[in-house]
């Protein structure tokens, strides 16, 4: 079947029925998260489709992946149709182990929080708010943050 006009979008009308700006969905198709095609005059349309992908984006990004690792995923969907249920089930799933390591570590720091309650110190050895688990640590010793690397001299 041919599509029609109808069938597609136009970039406002994604940006209004996905409630993102324009720039941010732009934004998207730079990075191969959603495609358009042109029009004779090179106006976006956008499949239907593109609106749960736009949706899937948010949700994800709420989930923590950052929009790389959302591209690699949205790489497993077909991008020549709408993924079935199944399809994007096998692809949240994916996403469980890091829902369950955010939890534990949200809980972790909830309890390790209590000391900084009133504190403000922002301690880089013992803070777990500012450096939780001393992950600042690996980088080396010293103000390691505030500091940027060295510039390599010949
Ligand atoms: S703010 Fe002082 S220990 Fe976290």
């Amino acid at each position: 079947m041919t599509p029609t006009r109808h069938d597609r979008l136009t970039i406002g009308e994604l940006a209004a029925r996905s409630g993102l700006a324009t720039s941010a969905l732009r934004y998207y198709e730079e990075l191969g998260l959603i495609h358009a095609e042109r029009t004779a005059g090179g106006q976006r349309r956008y499949q239907r489709q593109m609106l749960r992908r736009v949706a899937f984006v948010r949700a994800a990004q709420r989930v923590g992946l950052s929009l790389e690792e959302v591209r690699d995923t949205l790489g497993r969907l077909p991008a020549d149709r709408s993924p079935n249920a199944a399809e994007w089930s096998a692809v949240a799933t994916t996403w469980q182990a890091r829902i369950d390591r955010q939890i534990a570590e949200l809980f972790t720091l909830r309890e390790h929080l209590t000391g900084c309650i009133g504190c403000g110190c922002l301690s880089q050895g013992s803070c777990a708010l500012y450096n939780p688990r001393d992950v600042l640590g690996a980088d080396g010793p010293g103000a390691r943050k505030l500091l940027p690397p060295a510039p390599d001299r010949p």
